[in-house]
C-alpha cells in the first residue's frame, strides 16, 4: 500500500515537472511570438497618431459670438424689455430687415418662434423615423402627442402672423399663448410618465421665444 502511494507521488511530481517544462517553453514561445507581433504592429499603430487635428475642432467656436455685439441699439432696447434679451437678439438675427420699430421686431420674433417650433417638429420627425429600441412605449406615444402639439402650434403661429397687420392683438396674444401651451403640454406628458424629455431644449426655447413675442406685443398696446 505504501509502495503504491510512493509511486503515485513520483508520477505526480514527474508530471508536474513535465508540465512545468512545457509551460516554461510555452512562456518562451509566447514571448518570442509577442516580440515578433510587436514589430508587426508597429506600422499598424501609426495611423491614429496622424489623425488628431486639434486646430479643426477649435475653428467653429470662434464665428457666432462677435456678430451679436452689432445688433441695432433700437432692437436691443426692445429685446431688453422681454425676459430673455440675449435669446431675443440671437433668435431674430436671421430675420433682420433693417427696420427697428416694435411691429417689425414683433414680425421678426414670430418668425423666430416659428423657426424654433419647426426645429422641434424636425427633431420629433427624426426620432420617429429612427425608432430607438431602448425607448419605452410611453416615450413613443408621447412623441406622437408632441407632434400633434407642434402641428397645432404651427397653425396658431400662422393665425398670429395674420393678426399683426390688423393690430388684432387679442387674437395675436391668444394664438401665441396657445403655442406656449402646446410646447408645455409636450413637456408635461413626459413629466407625467416620469420620462426624460428628449425634446426639452426644443420646447423650452420655443416657449421662451413665445414669451418674447408676448412681451413685444405688450409694447404695442
Ligand atoms: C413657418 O416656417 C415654415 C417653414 O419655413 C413656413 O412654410 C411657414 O410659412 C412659416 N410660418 C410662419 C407663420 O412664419
Amino acid at each position: 500500500m505504501m509502495k503504491l502511494f510512493n509511486h503515485l507521488i513520483l508520477i505526480i511530481s514527474l508530471s508536474s515537472l513535465l508540465s512545468f517544462l512545457y509551460s516554461a517553453e510555452a512562456v518562451l514561445s509566447v514571448y518570442s511570438l509577442s516580440s515578433f507581433s510587436k514589430d508587426d504592429q508597429a506600422p499598424v499603430s501609426l495611423p491614429p497618431t496622424t489623425s488628431p487635428a486639434p486646430s479643426e475642432s477649435e475653428a467653429p467656436e470662434a464665428s457666432p459670438s462677435p456678430a451679436s455685439s452689432t445688433i441695432d441699439p433700437a432692437i436691443k432696447k426692445i429685446c431688453d424689455r422681454t425676459g430673455y434679451s440675449e435669446l431675443c437678439q440671437s433668435s431674430i438675427r436671421p430675420y433682420l430687415t433693417g427696420k427697428t420699430d416694435p411691429v417689425s421686431v414683433l414680425e421678426m420674433a414670430i418668425k423666430a418662434c416659428n423657426s424654433s417650433v419647426q426645429a422641434a417638429m424636425a427633431e420629433v420627425n427624426r426620432m420617429m423615423s429612427e425608432p430607438n429600441k431602448d425607448a419605452s412605449k410611453t416615450t413613443a406615444s408621447q412623441l406622437e402627442s408632441c407632434k400633434e402639439n407642434y402641428i397645432d402650434a404651427i397653425d396658431s403661429l400662422e393665425k398670429a402672423t395674420k393678426a399683426i397687420p390688423t393690430r388684432d392683438m387679442n387674437t395675436f396674444n391668444t394664438m401665441i399663448s396657445a403655442v406656449i401651451t402646446d410646447c408645455d403640454t409636450c413637456e408635461q406628458g413626459f413629466i407625467e410618465f416620469e420620462e426624460e424629455s428628449p425634446l426639452k431644449q426644443y420646447d423650452e426655447t420655443a416657449e421662451k421665444i413665445g414669451s418674447i413675442c408676448l412681451s413685444i406685443s405688450k409694447l404695442l398696446e
